[in-house]
């Protein structure tokens, strides 16, 4: 790990990390992916800032980090010909209104809302636009129709639970015809640039990266891939992460006082499931939802060593927020279960409704 990333082992072991990412994930030919500074938010960006400008961009929003890539292409980008479309926390916006003549900006898995598009059905197969689909939280864990994404981009430390530092971002053939073809009217920085000359900076999609990469990560990163090939491969995880969200599921379904956010049972996140408290008498969505009661709740399960984190996210409706991504054992979620039926009552004692 001391070695630099330049160095034939040290490149050997970035470009390993890849191999075995695209082998994992079934990239089809032609598919290039590299490893990028900044985690998921510099895939992400890296690909807004180098791709976007050339036609007018639909961006999909119905949680903070989409909110977040509405930001960067409406006021940073200053895209003209942007459209942003929203929905509150818990819904997807009208997916039959996205418009495939525009470049399309979307997360897959929302997870402060724990909503996640259904499926790519509603991805036209014959878009003049292309694709850029934030991917963390749901690649590992969701069939990914690669034939409809032309950007994807995902983090080591979600669904792989790897080290977190570097972004992963996959590139689709169209992709690189855009940015061979087209260069944005605004500087593009150092850590966003991935051509050179006007071609794509190939070096990059074979082990080499724009800055330094922490050795560490990659390692950790390599033993989050063999643990991944070693109990199956994606569909193995994807069915690891469905029987978690089904234990959640069989959960809610017989307790009273606790729904999804995500309304529509086929929009369900199988990776961060978010949480909602009923009203007193278990019905209604409940906007009224005493914030104090999930936050004390929280609180409760912290103190006792049962669950950190578990509020839902600063900018989402107040709630509980578990992640179920096949790190986690079946076991380990089953026994939380009673600890939040504890917590309710104990908040509630607290929290008056
Ligand atoms: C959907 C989504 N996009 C982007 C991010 C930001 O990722 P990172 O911290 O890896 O940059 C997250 C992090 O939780 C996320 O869940």
């Amino acid at each position: 790990m001391g070695r630099s990333h330049r160095s034939a082992p040290g490149a050997a072991k970035l470009r390993e990390a890849l191999e075995r990412s695209r082998a994992l994930l079934a990239l089809p030919d032609g598919y290039r992916i590299a490893v990028v500074p900044a985690s998921d938010t510099g895939a992400v960006e890296a690909a807004l800032w180098s791709l976007l400008g050339a036609r007018a961009v639909d961006v999909l929003a119905w949680e903070s980090f989409g909110q977040g890539w509405a930001v960067d292409v409406v006021e940073q980008l200053g895209i003209e010909n942007a459209r942003v479309l929203e929905a509150e926390y818990g819904r997807l916006p009208d997916l039959g209104r996205v418009d495939f003549e525009c470049d399309v900006v979307f997360t897959w898995n929302g997870t402060t809302s724990g909503v996640r598009v259904p499926d790519g059905d509603w991805i036209a197969r014959d878009r003049s636009g292309l694709t850029i689909c934030d991917a963390t939280s749901a690649a590992f864990a969701t069939d990914l129709p690669w034939s409809k994404l032309d950007v994807a981009t995902y983090s080591w430390q979600k669904v792989l639970g790897g080290e977190a530092a570097h972004g992963i971002l996959i590139l689709g053939p169209r992709a690189v015809e855009r940015l061979e073809s087209y260069s944005p009217r605004w500087p593009v920085p150092k850590v966003f640039r991935l051509t050179k000359g006007g071609r794509l900076n190939e070096s990059l999609f074979e082990g080499f990266t724009i800055n330094t990469p922490s050795m560490l990560a990659v390692e950790d990163y390599l033993d989050a891939l063999l643990w991944a090939e070693s109990v199956g491969g994606v569909p193995a995880l994807i069915r690891m992460a469905d029987r978690n969200l089904g234990i959640l599921q069989a959960w809610v379904d017989r307790t009273s006082w606790v729904d999804f956010l995500a309304v529509d049972p086929a929009t369900r996140s199988n990776t961060s499931v978010c949480l909602r408290i009923r009203d007193a008498e278990g019905a209604g969505r409940d906007d009224a939802e005493p914030k104090g009661r999930a936050s004390a709740m929280a609180g409760l399960l912290e103190t006792e060593g049962v669950a950190y984190d578990v509020a839902s996210y600063r900018d989402a409706p107040a709630g509980l927020r578990i992640w179920t991504g096949p790190t986690v054992e079946l076991q380990d979620l089953e026994a939380l279960l009673p600890w939040l039926d504890w917590a309710y009552e104990a908040a509630s004692n607290e929290v008056p409704a």
